[in-house]
Formats: C-alpha cells, sequence, structure tokens
C-alpha cells in the first residue's frame, strides 16, 4: 500500500514535444522550424549536433504509444509541429502532417489513453520568422489561423488543449540568444512575449468558436525566486526576476493587466511592449485550466547574481543538490499551486503539466535512475498535501517519456523514463518507468 495516495481521478500522464522527438524534420511535406535553422546554425548547440533526428518519433509513433500503455499511462501530453501542418506557417495545409497527428490520436485513443495537445511547443515555421516572426503582431492571426485548423481537425477526439508552452521561451529566443531564433534585442523580445500573449488569446477564441466539447488552457513554467538573504537589493532582484519570468504572463493573463512595477521598469529601460486597445480583454480571455511546469525554485542573490539561473552555483546554496546540478526542492510545486491561487486568486484547475529531472552526470548504469524516482516521489507527495488541503490539481505529466533531445544542449540532457540508445534509437524502460507504473497502479506513492 503506498503511503501517500492520489484521488481516484486524479491523471498520471507523461509528456514530450514535437521538436524534441519526432525528427523527420524535412519528411512527408514538412516545412523547416526556427529550431530546425538554429540548431543546424554552428555554435549555437551543444556539439552543433542538430535535432534532424529527434529520437524518430514520427516513425516509430505505434512503438511509442504501445510502450506507454504497457506502462499504464493515461495520459499522453504532446505537441503539434505547426510546419508539419502548414509548411509555410500560414496558408498552404500539408494533409500529410494532418493525418500523423490523426493516426497518433487514434492510435492513443484505441490504447485508453488521453491525449493532451499544446499547439505551440517552441518551433515557429521558419517562414513566418522571416516575416517577422513573434515580434510582428501578424503572428496573431496567424497562430490564430494555425488553431482553427487544429481544432478543425482534432477537436471532435481531443478533450484537452494548451495554446502554448512555456512562453518565456520567446525571451530565451529573441532576448537572450540562447534559443531560437538567436536574436538579442530586448525590446523586440518584449513585444514578442506580448504578441504571444495575444495569440494565446486569439487561440482561446478560436476553440470557443469552433465549438468542440473539452478544455484549453495554457501552460507556464513557474520558477519562484526567493531571496538569499533579507538584504533589500536581494528582494528586489528577487521580485524583478519573478516579473521578467512567470509574472509577465501570469499578471496579464489572469486579469490585471501588466504590473505597475514592470511597466514602471520596462518603461524606463524603453522596452515596454506596444499595447493597443482591446489588448488586454483579449489576452484576459478566460481559460478552462492552467498547466504549471515546476522543475524547481531558484535562490537569488545580488551579490553574486547567476545569469544560468536553473542550475544552483556555490553563492545559492539551498541546501539539497542534484547530481545534475539543480537543487532538489520538491515543495517548489506546492508553492507554486498555492501561488496562483493566493497571488491571483485562481480557482479553476490545475495541472502539473511538467515535472522532471535529467540524468545526473555520475550516472554508472543508464536504467539504474533512482535519483529521478526520488524526485518525482518527492514531488507528488508535495502535490498530495496540496490536494489534501482543498487545492484542485487534477493531474501530473512526467517530464519525459524519452530521452531526447534538449534544445541548446542537444542530446547532453537525458530527462526520459525511457532510455533510447541513439545509434539504434532503440527504447529501454528505466528503472523509473516501471516505478511509475507501479505509482500509476497503486494510485499513490
Ligand atoms: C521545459 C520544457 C521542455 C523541456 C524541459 C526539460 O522547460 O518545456 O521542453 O526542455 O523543460
Amino acid at each position: 500500500m503506498p503511503k501517500i495516495l492520489l484521488p481516484k481521478d486524479f491523471t498520471f500522464g507523461v509528456a514530450t514535444s514535437a521538436y524534441q522527438i519526432e525528427g523527420a524534420w524535412n519528411e512527408d511535406g514538412k516545412g523547416p522550424s526556427i529550431w530546425d535553422t538554429f540548431t543546424r546554425t554552428p555554435g549555437k548547440v551543444a556539439g552543433d549536433v542538430p535535432g534532424n533526428r529527434g529520437v524518430e518519433h514520427y516513425q516509430r509513433y505505434r512503438e511509442d504509444v504501445a510502450l506507454m500503455r504497457d506502462l499504464g499511462i493515461e495520459s499522453y501530453r504532446f505537441s503539434l509541429s505547426w510546419s508539419r501542418l502548414m509548411p509555410e506557417g500560414a496558408g498552404r495545409v500539408n494533409q500529410a502532417g494532418v493525418d500523423f497527428y490523426s493516426r497518433l490520436i487514434d492510435q492513443l485513443l484505441e490504447q485508453g489513453i488521453a491525449p493532451n495537445v499544446t499547439l505551440y511547443h517552441w518551433d515557429l515555421p521558419q517562414a513566418l520568422e522571416d516575416r517577422g516572426g513573434w515580434v510582428t503582431r501578424d503572428v496573431v492571426g496567424w497562430f490564430g489561423d494555425y488553431a482553427a485548423l487544429v481544432f478543425d481537425s482534432y477537436g471532435d477526439r481531443v478533450r484537452r488543449w494548451a495554446t502554448l508552452n512555456e512562453p518565456i521561451s520567446i525571451w530565451v529566443g529573441y532576448g537572450m540568444g540562447a534559443f531560437a531564433p538567436g536574436r538579442s534585442d530586448e525590446k523586440a523580445a518584449r513585444q514578442a512575449m506580448h504578441n504571444a500573449l495575444l495569440a494565446h488569446g486569439r487561440g482561446v477564441e478560436a476553440f470557443r468558436a469552433a465549438g468542440s466539447p473539452g478544455e484549453i488552457g495554457i501552460v507556464l513554467d513557474i520558477w519562484q525566486r526567493h531571496p538569499a538573504t533579507d538584504k533589500p537589493e536581494d528582494k528586489a532582484l528577487a521580485a524583478d526576476d519573478e516579473d521578467n519570468g512567470f509574472r509577465f504572463f501570469l499578471d496579464p493573463l489572469l486579469g490585471g493587466g501588466y504590473s505597475e512595477r514592470l511597466t514602471q521598469r520596462l518603461t524606463a529601460a524603453g522596452t515596454m511592449p506596444e499595447i493597443e486597445a482591446g489588448d488586454l480583454e483579449l489576452i484576459a480571455t478566460p481559460i478552462d485550466y492552467l498547466g504549471l511546469n515546476v522543475y524547481s525554485r531558484v535562490v537569488v542573490s545580488a551579490e553574486h547574481y547567476n545569469p544560468k539561473w536553473w542550475v544552483a552555483d556555490e553563492w545559492h546554496p539551498g541546501g539539497n543538490f542534484l547530481d545534475n546540478g539543480m537543487e532538489f526542492y520538491p515543495k517548489a510545486v506546492y508553492d507554486a499551486i498555492h501561488m496562483v491561487k493566493t497571488d491571483y486568486g485562481f480557482d479553476r484547475p490545475i495541472f502539473i503539466t511538467e515535472n522532471g529531472v535529467s540524468d545526473g552526470k555520475t550516472l554508472a548504469d543508464p536504467l539504474e535512475d533512482d535519483e529521478r524516482i526520488a524526485y518525482v516521489g518527492a514531488f507528488l507527495e508535495w502535490i498530495a498535501k496540496a490536494i489534501d488541503e482543498g487545492a484542485d490539481v487534477r493531474g501530473y505529466y512526467l517530464w519525459s517519456l524519452l530521452d531526447n533531445y534538449e534544445w541548446a544542449a542537444a542530446y547532453t540532457q537525458k530527462f526520459g523514463i525511457v532510455h533510447v540508445d541513439l545509434e539504434t534509437m532503440q527504447r529501454t524502460p528505466k528503472k523509473s518507468a516501471l516505478w511509475y507504473r507501479d505509482v500509476i497502479r497503486s494510485r499513490g506513492v
């Protein structure tokens, strides 16, 4: 008997994204995305290894669905490649792409696995980037048309949708240059983030207009900042970092517009996005649920500022570091669930749409991933506690089903509960996969 039980109707899932697993980057009529371009540009990703092959999920999707069925996975969260469906991002539809996801969805349903579909997980069609990408307001219309195609094609079978996954990726791509499309222009990046929120609102409108049953939300990653000391400069830094991160999205999404604090700072820096009449209303179009991706927290110190905030360093002791360098802080998920309620009054359902960990640097046997088991188990315990105390958390998606292409880290970070041999592409469940199967069977940890 597990010590900690999750509610009977709680959903246990796994998550992936199109670019990270599909491969087939130029097959069957798919157009290139900004990640195809970026990873094929020298100097952008680890070892200059592009993501062309992903982990060949496009060819092996049946096997991957069967794997999920064998593990007892109840829901599969994945994303659609916009440029597989619309090679130029707008206009022409690629029927082979439409059919691919249709087969995947049918296969999932046949195996009793509920599809949970994200429209955008970072892979903007390159043709749209060439026309201004997220920086131009035209993207709102492009996204709306794409969303309409998606709901028209799959709205009869999919019951859970998300518009965007972690729109902060747009800051990393347009402001920091560390992700596709590799631009470093803060003003353009802020506008792009605003436009992404508008596109989200337009996507929700398109969903309501399509009239298909089901629910739609957005997925944000929550890395709460904890000041290293009580010093005002540490506290101010924590607040600014949160404003730059998840609050940039939550503030306008949940109805309040951009905060005074953020507006003042960006206006002073000349990087405040241009906001037109009606924008804030569109962004705040009501959603059905919120997806939260939670991996850890960040301890911030003004004296020792760490621009690579997701990897703890010696100046930011949280106490407990994982073998991959990230702080082990499972209470982060409990805090995030509370934060959306306390700070924003959010009282609709929450899904933890991603949580997971990459294999440690010293892992000897790639299948013996005990640290992942401890990590996921602890997060599930904190989720159970939040639910016991009244939070409306409906499900959990482990990141990730497969070892895959981890963006700028290429294949060097392995988040899968299933090992993938990159030579043969053979899939082998790790210890954590079998453990997760037992968690799902017994409904607890
Ligand atoms: C999340 C991303 C996902 C993957 C995991 C490790 O921020 O949404 O694609 O990179 O981190």
